[in-house]
C-alpha cells in the first residue's frame, strides 16, 4: 500500500489503528532522528538510531538494529518504521525480513531517492566486502508512506542525488515524463512534488509487479546502474566520497552512448539524454590510468552471468531494453568518450 500525506504522524496513526502489532519500533540516522522525528515520535514505543551515511549500512549497523529489537522485546507481532533516505529504508526493511525470520515494516522514505525509489519496490539489503548490496532479500513493505514535504530539510545535494533515478525513470518511460523533468522543481512547490514522485513511483511499481524477482523487465530500472555501480564502488575502493546518484547519472550517459554505437538509439536522441543529464550533473573527472580498475568492479557486478556483461540500454527515450551484451571495449569506449571530453558534449 502506498499512501501519499500531509501528516505523516496521522496517517501511520490511522494505519496502526487498522492494524494489531503489540510494539513499534521506529528507525532513523542520526539525521533525521533530528530533522523527521519530530513529526512521529510519540507513536513509536522504541527509536534506534544509528549512524548516518552509506558507509554506515553495513553489518555492523544491522547488528546494532537486530539487537535493539531483541532487547527492547520485538516479537513477531511487532512493526519496524524505517523512517529516513535510502540508507535506513535498505538496512531497516533488511533487518525486518531477517530477524525473526522476518517481522512487518513500513517504508517513510525521507530523501527523493528513497521516495521514487530505494523504499519502493521490496528490495532490501546491506553493503558487504566494499560490494554494494551484496546481502539482502526480496521483501514487501506493509505500507509506504509519502510526504514530500520531508524533502524539505534535505540538503540540496541530496535533492539532485535523487534526480538522477527521476531521469532514468523518465528515460523508460517517454517524451510525457521526460519533458515535464527538465528543470528541478522549487522545494516549495510540494504539490508539483508530489505530482512528479507520483509518476515515478507508477513507472517503477507498474515494472516491479510484473516481474518482482527481476527476471527480466525489472532489469530495464538498471538502466545507468552497471557502469554507474562500477564507479560507484572504485570510488568507494579508493577512499573517494562520492553520490549514488551522481554515479547513476554519469552511468545513464555512457550506456546511451554505448547504446549510440550499437545502433540501437538514434544520435538525436542521445544528445536529449546527455543534455538532460549534463545540466544538472556535471561531468565527473578521472584520469584514464583508472579505467581497467573500473573494469573490474563492472565485471565484478552480482547481476553478470557466465562471464558475460549484460547491462540495459536506451533504443529510444521512451524503451529502454534489457539484457544487452556489451563487451569490455564497448565499456572502455564509452568511459573513454565521458571522461576525455569533459567539457565538450559532442562525441
Ligand atoms: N532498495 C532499492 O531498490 C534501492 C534503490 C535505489 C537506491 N537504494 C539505496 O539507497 C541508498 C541511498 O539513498 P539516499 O540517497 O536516500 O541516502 P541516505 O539514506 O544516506 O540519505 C542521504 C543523506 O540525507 C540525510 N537525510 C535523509 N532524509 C533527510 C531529510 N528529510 N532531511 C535532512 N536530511 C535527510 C541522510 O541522513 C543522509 O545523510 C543507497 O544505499 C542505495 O543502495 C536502494
Amino acid at each position: 500500500v502506498i499512501l501519499f500525506s500531509k501528516n505523516t504522524a496521522e496517517t501511520l496513526q490511522n494505519w496502526l489503528d487498522k492494524n494489531d502489532y503489540d510494539k513499534v519500533f521506529l528507525l532513523t540516522d542520526a539525521n533525521t532522528q533530528q530533522q523527521c522525528l519530530p513529526q512521529v515520535a510519540l507513536i513509536a514505543n522504541h527509536v534506534i538510531s544509528i549512524p548516518a551515511g552509506e558507509e554506515n549500512k553495513n553489518l555492523n549497523s544491522a547488528q546494532i538494529i537486530w539487537t535493539e529489537l531483541a532487547k527492547n522485546g520485538a516479537s513477531r507481532k511487532s512493526l519496524l518504521v524505517n523512517l529516513g533516505g535510502g540508507m535506513v529504508t535498505d538496512i531497516g526493511s533488511f533487518c525486518a525480513s531477517t530477524y525473526l525470520r522476518g517481522i512487518d515494516f513500513i517504508q517513510i522514505p525521507t530523501s527523493l531517492l528513497a521516495m521514487v525509489d530505494a523504499a519502493i519496490g521490496g528490495k532490501t539489503g546491506i553493503d558487504f566486502l566494499s560490494y554494494k548490496n551484496f546481502i539482502g532479500t526480496f521483501t514487501n513493505a506493509k505500507c509506504i508512506i509519502i510526504n514530500p514535504a520531508f524533502l524539505q530539510t534535505l540538503p540540496q545535494k541530496e535533492i539532485i542525488n535523487g534526480w538522477a533515478e527521476v531521469v532514468k525513470h523518465a528515460i523508460i518511460s517517454g517524451y510525457t515524463l521526460f519533458n515535464e523533468i527538465q528543470t528541478i522543481p522549487d522545494i516549495s512547490n510540494l504539490d508539483l512534488w508530489e505530482k512528479i514522485i507520483d509518476n515515478n513511483i507508477q513507472i517503477k511499481t507498474q515494472i516491479v509487479e510484473k516481474d518482482p524477482n527481476e527476471l527480466n523487465i525489472r532489469k530495464k530500472l538498471n538502466l545507468g546502474h552497471t557502469i554507474g555501480h562500477g564507479l560507484e564502488s572504485f570510488f568507494i575502493a579508493s577512499n573517494t566520497i562520492t553520490k549514488h546518484g551522481y554515479c547513476i547519472a554519469a552511468g545513464i550517459v555512457m550506456e546511451s552512448y554505448i547504446a549510440v554505437k550499437k545502433q540501437l538509439l538514434p544520435e538525436k536522441q542521445y544528445e536529449e539524454i546527455a543534455e538532460t543529464v549534463l545540466r544538472i550533473f556535471p561531468k565527473m573527472q578521472l584520469n584514464n590510468q583508472w579505467f581497467d580498475e573500473i573494469l573490474k568492479w563492472i565485471a565484478a557486478d552480482k547481476k553478470n552471468h557466465h562471464g558475460k556483461i549484460h547491462m540495459s540500454v536506451p533504443a529510444a527515450i521512451g524503451n529502454v531494453i534489457e539484457k544487452t551484451e556489451v563487451s569490455t571495449e564497448e565499456i572502455q569506449n564509452a568511459l573513454f568518450n565521458y571522461f576525455s571530453n569533459a567539457n565538450q558534449r559532442k562525441f
